[in-house]
């Protein structure tokens, strides 16, 4: 089945929105920090309402990132955050990961979190994602291994409530155990390009 970037199953969902922006880069994307330094351009894709977007453009500055998101109502929202905590050093705007509107060799770290388990086409994105980056540039992904999760103690309902997710996940298209599998897209790319990927499992 062909699906649109929109399909996302969170989309329109205001709660999600207020939990992901509790996210930080530490406690997220630990294993990224030791490659930001000072100066660089980056890439978040799937930003979402930003607040790891923003823990990035702190580290990088006076360096700027670029957030996008496929949801136009993450942006202003995105926004708002980066006025609230004082970080000028961030844009935001919606694009497709699947089809980035930027020029290749633009930046020197595309970062991703939560991201690539959503998509239809998680090697398109990840070729896009080499396209814009920069030579000797990195490309630093994590993804769940959702099928891995473990809960305890374990409670039926929110099982049900996982088994259902993941249901959803896979009847649009996307991988609930892109984590697992990711380290296979880079193809032999990956050699030539930094690639991380980080898989986790909650
Ligand atoms: C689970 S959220 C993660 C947000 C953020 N990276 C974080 O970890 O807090 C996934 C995000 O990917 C976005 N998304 C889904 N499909 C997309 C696509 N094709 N291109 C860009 N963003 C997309 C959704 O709108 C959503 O904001």
């Amino acid at each position: 089945m062909d699906k649109k970037p929109g399909d996302y199953i969170m989309f329109g969902s205001e709660a999600a929105v207020r939990a992901l922006a509790t996210r930080s880069l530490q406690r997220e994307g630990a294993f990224v920090v030791p490659l930001l330094k000072p100066g660089m351009r980056v890439l978040d894709c799937g930003c979402g309402p930003g607040s790891i977007t923003l823990d990035i453009a702190r580290r990088v500055s006076p360096g700027e990132v670029v957030g996008i998101d496929f949801d136009a109502n993450q942006i202003p929202f995105a926004q708002q955050l980066a006025v609230e905590r004082g970080v000028g050093n961030v844009r935001y705007q919606v694009a497709d990961a699947q089809a980035l509107p930027f020029q290749d060799e633009t930046f020197d770290l595309v970062f991703s979190h939560a991201l690539v388990e959503h998509l239809p086409d998680p090697l398109r994105a990840a070729r896009e994602m080499k396209r814009v980056l920069r030579p000797g540039g990195i490309v630093a992904l994590r993804a769940p291994d959702h099928p891995a999760d473990i809960r305890a103690p374990r409670i039926p309902t929110l099982d049900k409530a996982d088994a259902l997710y993941l249901e959803l996940l896979r009847r649009n298209g996307a991988n609930p155990e892109a984590g697992r599998i990711q380290p296979r897209w880079g193809g032999s790319d990956r050699r030539s390009t930094g690639g991380l990927g980080l898989a986790s499992s909650w």
